[in-house]
């Protein structure tokens, strides 16, 4: 192993530390034993969606979320070092070899998918077969940067299994690619090649340009001239509106922007992230759980559990590189996960085959209020940041 599981607490200061440590210890430990009594009934399957019953649905061969449970797997092996963990997360690869022969399978997503289910077995375990995949995946995510416009083509006109979708045709960006930038950094890092750098930086200063609003909100997708790379239009794609701000939109940015800061120093990043955290803590309903979007009326808003776990790794992301704030930084992410542990925690629910319940995938397609893998694995790593741990695959 190269991560030694006992030095996190060591590295750790202690005002990013959360208040309520031995909660969040607690949490943590029941997450590692969901997982692994769900292990037998889950198998080597991939959790795409939650059912009513709080069972899954599981992903077909090509989808962004393939990678959360592998990424989970791998928190729980630094947690434990139990090789169950590491078995069950190895025996995945497959289904990272198979998106790499399949260029249809292959959007922006490639940065979710391999630094969750490659890097991630890199880092933990050195092998070398993972690294290679993620070196080829990182090229295959280069190759959709467009430099007229210095931005990464989010989807394709043509999707896995054959749609064809003109909405996701040449020349936008969604909020959610910051997330993917980390593949491409790390990439950088591996190999010292400049153009995995410029594409990341080049991308995120465009994404800061145009889909961070003035007033700290964000639009979740932009449009640019795919020719020219002329800046077009904002609009969104599971938000309430063009003009309203879909919550776990602004949290990918959150955590994408701070993921970003600590990995180049960049203190535009850095501000980026602050800027929309704080828009996001005043914009923060009662029960501490995000809305799916600010903007949604009516009395019963569906919450999105998966936005205030995302939220809450990147509020203590910042804690741990604004030393100033770090205090303020570190309460707004005890408030998320405080909303998550009153109101959607499922570990203690031995029907439950996930972590969180509410999370709302696609509001506009009748996804409201469903288990979310990637819920579930920012649940762990907010968890794992409030408590010290600092080593994470992005
Ligand atoms: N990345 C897609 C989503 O957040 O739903």
């Amino acid at each position: 192993m190269k991560i030694d599981a006992n030095s996190y607490f060591a590295a750790a200061e202690p005002a990013f530390i959360t208040r309520h440590a031995a909660r969040h210890q607690a949490a943590i430990e029941r997450c590692v034993e969901k997982l692994r009594s769900t292990m037998p009934v889950i198998g080597l399957r991939n959790p795409k969606i939650g059912t009513a019953a709080n069972h899954w649905v599981y992903c077909a061969p090509f989808d962004w979320v393939v990678s959360f449970q592998a990424g989970q797997l791998w928190l729980a092996l630094q947690l434990t070092g139990d090789p169950a963990f590491l078995h069950a997360a190895q025996a995945r690869r497959p289904v990272f070899r198979a998106i790499l022969a399949n260029r249809q399978a292959q959007d922006h997503d490639l940065g979710f998918q391999f630094s969750l289910g490659c890097v991630a077995d890199w880092l933990t375990t050195g092998a070398v077969e993972p690294r290679a995949m993620a070196l080829e995946a990182a090229t295959l995510l280069l190759g959709r940067y467009r430099p007229e416009g210095r931005y990464l083509q989010a989807w394709n006109a043509v999707a896995p299994h054959g749609q064809f979708d003109p909405h996701h045709a040449a020349g936008r960006i969604i909020a959610d690619t910051l997330q993917n930038l980390a593949l491409l950094y790390w990439a950088h890092g591996e190999t010292g090649r400049a153009d995995f750098r410029v594409a990341a930086d080049g991308h995120a200063e465009t994404a800061l340009a145009h889909l961070v609003r003035a007033d700290d909100t964000s639009f979740h997708t932009f449009l640019f001239d795919p020719v020219t790379g002329a800046p077009l239009r904002g609009e969104t794609h599971q938000g309430y509106s063009d003009s309203s701000c879909w919550s776990r939109g602004q949290a990918w940015l959150i955590h994408g922007y701070a993921q970003s800061a600590a990995v180049t120093g960049n203190p535009a990043y850095l501000d980026a992230a602050r800027r929309m955290a704080a828009k996001s803590e005043a914009l923060m309903g009662r029960d501490n759980v995000p809305a799916w979007d600010y903007d949604a009326p009516g009395a019963s808003v569906p919450r999105d559990s998966s936005a205030g776990a995302v939220m809450a790794s990147g509020a203590y992301l910042l804690a741990q590189q604004i030393p100033d704030e770090a205090e303020r930084w570190r309460d707004f992410g005890d408030r998320l996960i405080g909303g998550l542990l009153d109101t959607c925690d499922l570990t203690g629910d031995p029907a439950a085959l996930g972590l969180l319940a509410h999370g709302a995938a696609h509001v506009g397609s009748g996804f409201a209020d469903n288990m979310l893998p990637y819920g579930d694995y920012y649940f762990m790593e907010a968890l794992m940041r409030s408590l010290g741990h600092t080593q994470f695959f992005w």
